[in-house]
């Protein structure tokens, strides 16, 4: 009983975080609050690009596979306790902005 409580609990807490608007809340700082901006000088922006490129480069970053300007690391330390559906969820929120 306890343990279906605690995987409704994770279940919950997982469907509201899949809100891309929320989760990208903590990127906005280096990659800008439209994804404008070339994140601490470094990377490529994201801005324009679509949402299945972003959601790549994410599961890239988490799978330790990506590292284009020397700051992968750092990226893979944005997107490790992201699950997939969160990952997506951002990606289509980053791709949809103007
Ligand atoms: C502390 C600053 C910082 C934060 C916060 C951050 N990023 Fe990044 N991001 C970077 C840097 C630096 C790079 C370049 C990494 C590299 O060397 O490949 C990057 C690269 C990326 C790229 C690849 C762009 C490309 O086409 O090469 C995507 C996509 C991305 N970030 C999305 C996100 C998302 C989504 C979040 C929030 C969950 C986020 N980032 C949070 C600094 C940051």
């Amino acid at each position: 009983m306890k343990k279906i409580a605690l995987a409704m609990l994770f279940a919950g807490v997982s469907m509201m975080a899949a809100d891309g608007k929320a989760l990208s809340a903590k990127c906005v700082a280096c990659h800008g609050a439209s994804f404008e901006k070339a994140a601490l000088g470094k990377s490529v922006i994201v801005k324009g690009q679509s949402a299945a490129a972003i959601e790549a480069s994410m599961k890239a970053y988490k799978a330790g596979t990506q590292n284009k300007a020397g700051m992968g690391a750092l990226m893979k330390g944005q997107v490790a306790t992201m699950s997939d559906a969160d990952m997506k969820a951002v990606a289509a929120y980053a791709a949809a902005c103007k």
